[in-house]
């Protein structure tokens, strides 16, 4: 099949030049077209063949739902089973738009375009070229990213017709979309608005609109190894992945810049070529094969414009290893995370000084957590609510990891708590819940067997949240366990948890 291309002004789309394609549409063919967000490859909704060559042409799984395009709400309440209030006001507010929602649908769009679901993801997209294919055809667009599956999701013409050339007919080339990344996924069918793929728009835009919103705990890249799957098929898959090896280094830019030049030297001397994603302001100081500047740290919406692209341009570059900054700025950064971590296999590496760079004093909640909890937990509980000024707003609790029922204090505990001045009238232990760990809590075990424990047995448990009180202190010697021994082992065990939690605060300081 020889693929037409079709080139368009995006700012003044010719309405005769567009006729083919709208005839292309209707016959049953396939056309991709430029959005706001990235190149859709389109094709007639409520045509199952069309759905069919869709997949077939994108390599995609057929059990992975498409987008269904329109360009007036009325199509929506054409191909939805109801549409509820939730549904009007964010497309009063987001459409046309890159906003997709999902909702029950009834019969008129096909089982095959669905992936097989009864629910129906639609969107109507704002780019002047895609509203035109739209509205001249009056044909409702399944579209998923113009990619072949498991590449990055194309941003230029020319990224489509690098994967589609010979597989569809034709390709209306609108130069670079605007966003960069897929649109925002809001599901409407479950009780509480969930976000299913972020976006451009974000969980705060969101929640203007429609007050609480949730994100699917299977996007959360805390979650990511722990078999929580995401709701939304496609983000199940490793997509978006470059070829090469890419690991995303987080931390303070100085540490970054170093851990990745020391990675790199090391993949150099393995004879490996190496590439670094970077930005305006740190493009000069990497010593890589390639350095790409996916964008400028002050307009975050630049980083997202060019993600895919620099992903794509180390794939012609043959980059075997490749490194990236992280960028979790505040609008889009959880977008642009979300698809970089994707593309990464959740390879993530903190670099840090050699002392923790964690502060304490920036958390929410601190809770200590240890065998039954009525031992080191509450008297580490006690250190460090007396070390921390009295006004702190941290909120430090002890917590048990086998607790078949509360119990008081270990009396040794207490006694050497007593002549430190700290007293848990009423304590009672207690088991450490998920639900305790929620944003802005580190969990600090004793040892590292308590630690793994945790991470298997708490989905909001990660690598991150969860750590050892001596190698938070740089200590190599784990925590004592003064059970069973006798009162001096007890204040021994206090004096070792008290300088090691000094130690946790002072490297904290700036
Ligand atoms: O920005 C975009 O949304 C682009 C442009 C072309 O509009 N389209 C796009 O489509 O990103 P695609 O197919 O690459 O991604 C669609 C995502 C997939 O993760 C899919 O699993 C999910 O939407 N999805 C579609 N229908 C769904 C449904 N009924 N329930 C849950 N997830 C759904
Ligand atoms: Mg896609």
């Amino acid at each position: 099949m020889v693929t037409k291309i079709i080139k368009i002004d995006p700012d003044n789309p010719d309405k005769e030049a567009l006729k083919e394609a709208c005839e292309i549409l209707k016959s049953g063919g396939l056309v991709a077209f430029p959005t706001e967000t990235v190149y859709g490859l389109g094709g007639d909704a409520k045509n199952r063949y069309a759905s069919e060559k869709i997949y077939a042409a994108k390599g995609r799984p057929s059990d992975n739902p498409l987008i269904v395009h329109i360009h007036d709400f009325s199509e929506l309440e054409e191909i939805a089973a109801n549409v509820p209030d939730s549904a009007r006001k964010l497309a009063d507010r987001f459409w046309p738009g890159p906003l997709t929602m999902i909702l029950p649908k009834n019969n008129v769009i096909p089982l095959e375009t669905t992936g097989g679901l009864d629910t129906v993801a639609v969107r109507m997209p704002s780019h002047p070229v895609a509203r035109a294919l739209l509205t001249l055809s009056n044909v409702m667009v399944a579209a998923p990213s113009a990619n072949t599956s498991g590449r990055p999701s194309p941003t230029l013409a020319e990224h489509v017709e690098e994967d589609l050339s010979g597989k569809i007919d034709c390709i209306i080339d609108g130069g670079p979309v605007n966003i960069g990344l897929e649109s925002t996924i809001v599901d409407l069918s479950s009780p509480v608005p969930t976000i299913l793929r972020p976006g451009y728009i974000n969980k705060a835009m969101l929640e203007e609109v429609l007050g609480e919103v949730n994100i699917d705990p299977g996007i959360l890249d805390s979650n990511a190894n722990k078999n929580i799957r995401p709701k939304a098929p496609g983000m199940r898959y490793r997509h978006y992945a470059p070829k090469g090896d890419l690991t995303v280094v987080e931390g303070d830019e100085s540490v970054v810049i170093k851990k990745i030049n020391d990675l790199v030297e090391k993949d150099k001397k393995d004879g490996k070529k190496t590439g670094v994603i970077a930005t305006v302001e740190t493009k000069d100081m990497y010593h890589c094969d390639n350095v790409l500047v996916a964008g400028d740290r002050n307009d975050e919406y630049t980083i997202a414009h060019n993600l895919y692209d620099v992903l794509r341009k180390f794939d012609e570059l043959g980059t075997e290893k490749m490194y990236s900054e992280s960028f979790e700025t505040p609008k889009i950064g959880m977008a642009i995370m979300n698809r970089l971590l994707k593309a990464a296999g959740h390879r993530v590496i903190h670099a840090e000084d050699n002392k923790s760079v964690l502060r304490l004093q920036d958390f929410r909640r601190v809770i200590f957590a240890a065998g039954n909890g009525i031992c080191r937990a509450p008297m580490a509980a006690g250190i460090l609510i007396k070390l921390l000024p009295e006004n702190s707003p941290v909120e430090v609790l002890s917590r048990g990891l086998v607790v078949p029922f509360p119990e008081p204090l270990n009396q040794k505990s207490e006694a050497v708590m007593a002549s430190n001045g700290i007293s848990f009238e009423g304590f009672e232990s207690r088991e450490l819940l998920n639900e305790e760990i929620t944003d802005k809590t580190i969990v600090i075990t004793m040892d590292e067997k308590q630690r793994k424990f945790i991470l298997d047995k708490y989905p909001s448990a990660n690598e991150n949240n969860t750590r050892v009180l001596a190698q938070m202190a740089g200590e190599e010697l784990e925590t004592m366990d003064p059970y069973g021994g006798s009162l001096a082992k007890y204040g021994l065990c206090f004096e070792a948890m008290k300088t090691s939690l000094q130690k946790v605060l002072s490297s904290g300081e700036e």
